[in-house]
């Protein structure tokens, strides 16, 4: 088996230790290179000297490079993954707290936050695309980008060739709270899952070893008993409980937990504390901690083990890497073009169904029903929001961004779409297209 080499793009990110442990662990991912590619080089050459020092410590046979350089980048690599935040966590800081003074949800993906990362993140990862294709046309960008269901809308305009997978892996952190609450084992599962990226149901989860669906059981355990959250950081505890309180008003289907931004904005904004929102938890916890653990190794202070290690995370984009290698045929939830999966929506419209992920790349399978009119249609006003945003993109429409600002679900009405979108047109300065 060929030995790989692997770039990660956006690598200054606190998430890229967990991924590289999740290679590295992997046993049938036999990687021989590993490229840190960051526009950031002070954020790169930090994440470099955690994993050399990592690296030496666990005698890891990996070739390390770090390089700011897209053409050393990418020449002669295999996969790409992809974790690029284009204007870094201090627009996300922004992305979150103007929504918020106008009593709208201000959130990383969801609500006019996701919409004002969404108009970045396309200008940022389309030129990183551009740049894969011209050198490493046949290696696999396997993304976590975010907002995801716009990239990949804009991807598949752009460029409708590239080899590249959508996988987020929120569906895994929900099934994780599952497993871990009440002692199932997802091994055992054939789930369906249907939606668009952050914004989806699970129809049914089959459980191979009892031979039926167990999803009406688990609304029960969640209804009765709630989540153990325990172990879960405070943001992410207070997001699972309000997923078992979509449960409680919605009990057929268990909700992607995002699809609380869109059913209890009330409740999060009334909450929300519009000086201190997760970016600045992100910037006081991961980020603070690379920097501390860099200052660790450089002075030479550093001991053992420094508490990074694979995770589920990690692990998900790993696992769809190896489904490529070895043909394995594995199923994910992946973000696709519809094209009949879901046999009532627009056949245009990117969605998050399952998967199977096999050498030639992505086959999603059929739904062979069609989804209730609620699901559907929360779904199709979000769909056309999106659509107009990536057209006002490409067209440089104000006119078109004003609709999909609009028409996003968060938004009561055009009067304060206006506000914001004319609020993050100056904040966001060049990191947008111009919008005429
Ligand atoms: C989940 C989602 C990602 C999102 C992340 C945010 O993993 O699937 O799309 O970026 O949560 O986590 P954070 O800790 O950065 O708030
Ligand atoms: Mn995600």
């Amino acid at each position: 088996m060929k030995k790989l080499k692997v770039t990660i793009a956006g690598a200054g990110s606190g998430y890229t230790p967990g991924i590289v442990f999740s290679m590295l662990n992997h046993e049938d991912f036999d990687i021989a290179e590993l490229r840190l590619y960051d526009i950031d080089k002070e954020r790169n050459s930090d994440m470099y000297i955690i994993l050399k020092y990592l690296f030496e410590q666990k005698n890891i046979p990996v070739t390390l490079i770090q390089t700011e350089d897209p053409k050393k980048a990418f020449t002669g690599i295999d996969f790409v993954f992809s974790q690029i935040r284009v204007g870094g966590i201090e627009m996300r800081e922004k992305d979150e707290k103007i929504p918020l003074k106008y009593g709208l949800v201000g959130q990383e993906t969801c609500g006019l936050g996701g919409f004002s990362y969404g108009l970045r993140s396309m200008k940022g990862f389309l030129e990183l695309v551009g740049y894969i294709q011209k050198y490493a046309p046949d290696a696999w960008i396997l993304n976590y980008t975010n907002p995801e269901s716009i990239i990949s809308e804009s991807v598949r305009r752009k460029f409708p060739y590239a080899k590249i997978i959508n996988a987020c892996d929120m569906t895994i952190g929900i099934e994780e709270i599952i497993t871990n609450s009440f002692g199932y084992k997802r091994e055992n599962w054939i789930q369906t899952y249907y939606g668009l990226n952050h914004f989806g149901w699970y129809k049914s989860i089959y459980d191979i070893t009892e031979g039926k669906d167990i999803l009406p059981e688990i609304i029960q355990k969640i209804r009765n008993e709630g989540f153990d959250v325990s172990s879960e950081e405070e943001s992410w505890a207070k997001t699972y409980n309000n997923l078992a309180k979509m449960i409680e008003i919605f009990p057929d289907s268990i909700p992607n937990n995002y699809l609380e931004y869109y059913l209890y904005p009330n409740w999060y904004v009334n909450n929300a504390n519009k000086d201190y929102t997760r970016a600045n938890q992100i910037m006081d916890g991961r980020l603070k901690k690379i920097k501390e653990t860099v200052q660790l190794i450089t002075s030479g202070k550093a001991k053992g083990d420094i508490g990074y290690e694979g995770t589920d995370h990690g692990k998900y984009i790993v696992d769809i890497a190896v489904s490529i290698i070895h043909n394995k045929n594995d199923r994910f939830m992946l973000i696709v073009p519809n094209m009949g999966s879901i046999p009532n929506l627009r056949s245009d419209a990117v969605v998050e169904v399952p998967c199977y992920v096999n050498a030639q790349g992505v086959e999603p399978i059929s739904l062979r029903f069609n989804i209730p009119d609620f699901h559907k249609g929360l779904m199709e006003a979000q769909v056309a929001a999106e659509k107009l945003l990536v057209d006002a993109f490409f067209e440089n429409s104000y006119q078109k961004a004003l609709k999909a600002f609009t028409l996003n679900q968060s938004v009561p009405n055009g009067e304060v779409a206006k506000k914001i979108l004319d609020e993050f047109i100056e904040i966001n300065g060049d990191y947008w297209v111009e919008l005429k």
